[in-house]
């Protein structure tokens, strides 16, 4: 298994977020994670990272328990690669400096073989030409896909995406996703995606898990939940303001 989670609770604020998660993720799969805003997706997220500790349960990556200890955790973080729905590129670097960042940062790799790699890496995501480009003169999707260069710069067997396609066209979409998922498989990656995108996200996906109301609620396959009837999980899927999940039960505002 490339995560596993068992028995997990987090809590943020002295606030339980999440109760009682078992996740089983299997090497090479695509997992879509879906819920309504503020119910813990990013939360979870954060327990795979090693940012946020469990209250109650554990955490393996790879087999191996995510680390408390700093160095441990560094080490565990080069081999996730985080795309956030911000981007976060370095504004005054160009796209080809942003993506050698890890690679300098993390290797000691000569600079020739450091300018290779990123050269595969932009080639990856359909960008090469974009190389010298600055943020600023990239588009919103092409932007997002110098982020997901720079993600897999070290050759991150897992893959974690925050709500990839936040701010982006439905052809940017388009393209982000079927980038995702041709990584995924060429490159023998297990993807975690955290999304509201649920129609753009669930062909991709071998997998789906639905979080609401503090925990798991559905996990099964995308078939399986579009054929689905219960009624919390028709409710999240169909966009309904009424129904078993209180949509705004756990405003942000509440946490500070
Ligand atoms: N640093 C924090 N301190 C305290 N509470 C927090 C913190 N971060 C998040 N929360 C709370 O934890 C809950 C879950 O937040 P989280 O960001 O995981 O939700 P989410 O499912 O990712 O939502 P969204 O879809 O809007 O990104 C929310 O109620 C939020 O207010
Ligand atoms: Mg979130």
């Amino acid at each position: 298994m490339a995560v596993r989670v068992a028995g997990l609770r987090l809590e943020r604020g002295g606030r339980v977020i999440l109760r009682d998660i078992d996740l089983s993720v299997p090497q090479g799969s695509v997992t879509a994670i879906l819920g309504p805003s503020g119910c813990g997706k990013s939360t979870l997220l954060s327990a795979v990272t090693g940012e946020l500790s469990p209250a109650a349960g554990t955490v393996e990556v790879f087999g191996q328990p995510v680390p408390q200890r700093r160095r441990e955790l560094l080490e565990l973080r080069k081999r996730i690669g985080v795309l956030l729905q911000g981007n976060g590129l370095l504004t005054d670097l160009t796209a080809a400096e942003n993506v050698a960042l890890p690679l300098r940062t993390h290797t000691d790799l000569p600079p020739a073989v450091v300018r290779q790699l990123v050269e595969m890496k932009l080639h990856a995501v359909g960008l090469r030409a974009a190389a010298d480009l600055y943020p600023r003169e990239l588009s919103g999707g092409m932007a997002r896909r110098v982020a997901l260069a720079r993600a897999i710069a070290l050759d991150p067997p897992l893959m974690i995406y925050d709500e990839p396609l936040t701010g982006l066209d439905p052809i940017a979409s388009g393209v982000i996703m079927s980038l995702i998922s041709r990584l995924n498989r060429t490159l023998g990656l297990t993807s975690l995606i955290v999304t509201h995108h649920v129609h753009e996200t669930l062909p991709i996906a071998d997998r789906a898990v639905v979080i609401a109301n503090g925990g798991i609620v559905f996990d099964g396959t995308p078939a399986e939940l579009q054929a689905g009837a219960d009624p919390l999980v028709r409710q999240f899927l169909d966009g309904q303001p009424d129904g078993p999940i209180p949509f705004d039960a756990a405003p942000r505002t509440e946490a500070a």
